[in-house]
């Protein structure tokens, strides 16, 4: 199978899931991203079964509204029972990279408030440790030089992420991205807190004090399903 069609298997394996599990009326927490989309895609067919979503992203409201969901405003919203969305990288212990298309920040506010995160992920996201994909943290532009020397002390390679023309990319909130290269991240939750205690730093993509606690993986073999023991 290709790429893309495991993130279809697992798209629609999540949508099965939250159809099998999820009170008719709740509202669903959407993450961001290919993976997302299918899930999107797949969830659409019972849309009428929900009252709607809480979205990550502005492209991921315009995908959802494009499927005639209603969008709900995270500040309107008193409980979530679910959150699906995909991931970079995938530890054993369900801690994730996530950020790569750059919404990281929203989806970590969602997640938080979510009772339940789905990581829908093909099987190349699946680590033993992380770092390989680039660890992104959002920025206040004003901090991003600072910030840059603090991530090459930890042994990192800051790289400020770019558009195709060049112009450093601008995430829904305003701020950039510096995209970290050559980390071994062995204690994902340490590193979470230090990166995110810096001043300047709006959020480290380091999904490890609030994790998965379920992952549908997609495999050669079909979807495996894979359940952490949640540590926050
Ligand atoms: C978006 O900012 C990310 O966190 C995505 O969830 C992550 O990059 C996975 O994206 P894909 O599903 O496109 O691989």
């Amino acid at each position: 199978m290709t790429q893309d069609e495991l993130k279809q298997l697992v798209g629609q394996a999540a949508a099965d899931y939250v159809n099998g599990n999820v009170p008719e009326g709740s509202i669903i927490g959407v993450g961001t991203g290919s993976t997302a989309n299918c899930f999107i895609d797949a969830i659409a067919k019972t849309r009428a079964c929900y009252r709607g979503a809480v979205s990550s992203s502005l492209a991921t409201t315009v995908r959802l509204e494009s499927h005639g969901f209603k969008v709900f405003d995270l500040n309107d919203i008193e409980t979530l029972l679910i959150y699906v969305d995909g991931a970079d990288e995938i530890n054993v212990c369900g801690a994730m990279i996530k950020g790569g298309g750059g919404a990281l920040t929203r989806e970590k506010i969602v997640a938080s408030v979510a009772d339940m995160f789905v990581c829908i992920a093909d099987a190349s996201k699946r680590v033993e440790v992380m770092g390989t994909f680039p660890l992104p943290v959002e920025v206040l532009p004003m901090a991003r030089t600072a910030i840059g020397r603090k991530l090459t002390a930890l042994g990192g390679v800051p790289i400020v992420r770019v558009n195709k023309d060049g112009a450093p990319f601008i995430t829904d909130n305003g701020n950039e991205i510096i995209d970290v290269k050559g980390l071994s991240i062995t204690d994902p939750r340490a590193l979470e807190a230090q990166i995110n205690a810096w001043p300047g730093v709006v959020t480290v993509g380091l999904f490890a004090a609030r994790g998965a606690n379920l992952c549908l993986l997609g495999t050669e073999k079909g979807v495996e399903r894979i359940e952490y023991a949640q540590h926050a």
